[in-house]
């Protein structure tokens, strides 16, 4: 295994954009799509709340406002490589299916974490599979990473399924990882540190706007 390390300002690293898999467009948030966000998250909400330790509280309390200004923010995160959130689009009918992204990522040693989300009513169609996928090649083959993580809570039957289908090896277990429901969660984390015995996957990007 080749570990490469970078001294180079983040800033300057080439993160081209968007990235095309054969059913999804994946692109950062921009300025506008505060709308589309609140209504997936909507849509998604039930199930959101029972994995997401960010997606608690009433539904009624989220706002386009607040979901815009998320957006923006993302955005400028975006730009300064601080965290590449990642949203996909259906190309066939354009719907927001899906929140994704390479997170808490150290460009010195290039380790990113990818974490996902799905719309409800657009689950169960190897969505989250396909993105992870085409996260893996970017991270490894335009991000030059040395290592890409992922977890999932250990009640979370269909974030395992994706995370085994895709060849992760698991690194390790906490029992006690975290409150969620008012009771202790574990979390298994995995990892992977090349893209050897992934099947073939037609995914590109283009140019950074
Ligand atoms: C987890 C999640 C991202 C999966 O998205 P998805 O697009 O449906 O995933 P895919 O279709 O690519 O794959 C899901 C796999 O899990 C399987 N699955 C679904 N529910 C399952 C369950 N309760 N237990 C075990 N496997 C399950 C599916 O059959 C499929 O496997 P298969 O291809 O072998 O049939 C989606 O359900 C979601 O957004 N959940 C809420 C948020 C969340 O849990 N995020 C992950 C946090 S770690």
């Amino acid at each position: 295994m080749t570990t490469r390390l970078f001294n180079i300002d983040p800033v300057l690293v080439d993160a081209p954009m968007p990235i095309i898999t054969p059913r999804l467009i994946l692109r950062p948030p921009q300025r506008g799509d505060g709308y589309i966000l609140s209504d997936a998250k909507r849509v998604s909400w039930a199930e959101l709340q029972q994995w997401m330790p960010w997606a608690q509280g009433d539904i009624a309390a989220l706002s386009v406002e607040q979901e815009e200004i998320l957006c923006r923010r993302k955005q400028a995160d975006y730009l300064l490589r601080e965290d590449i959130m990642l949203f996909a689009f259906e190309r066939e009918t354009n719907t927001l299916v899906a929140s994704s992204g390479l997170h808490r990522m150290d460009w010195k040693t290039r380790i990113f974490e990818i974490g996902y989300w799905v719309r409800s009513d657009a689950t169960g169609q190897g969505y989250a599979t396909e993105i992870t996928h085409a996260l893996l090649r970017y991270a490894f083959n335009q991000l030059a990473a040395n290592r890409v993580t992922i977890c999932h809570d250990n009640e979370n039957g269909a974030s395992r399924r994706v995370i085994e289908k895709l060849g992760f090896v698991k690194e390790g277990e906490a029992p006690l990882d975290g409150v969620l429901h008012g009771r202790f969660r574990g979390t298994s984390y995995y990892a992977r540190y090349d893209l050897s015995g992934l099947p073939p996957l037609d995914v590109r990007w283009e140019c950074e706007p």
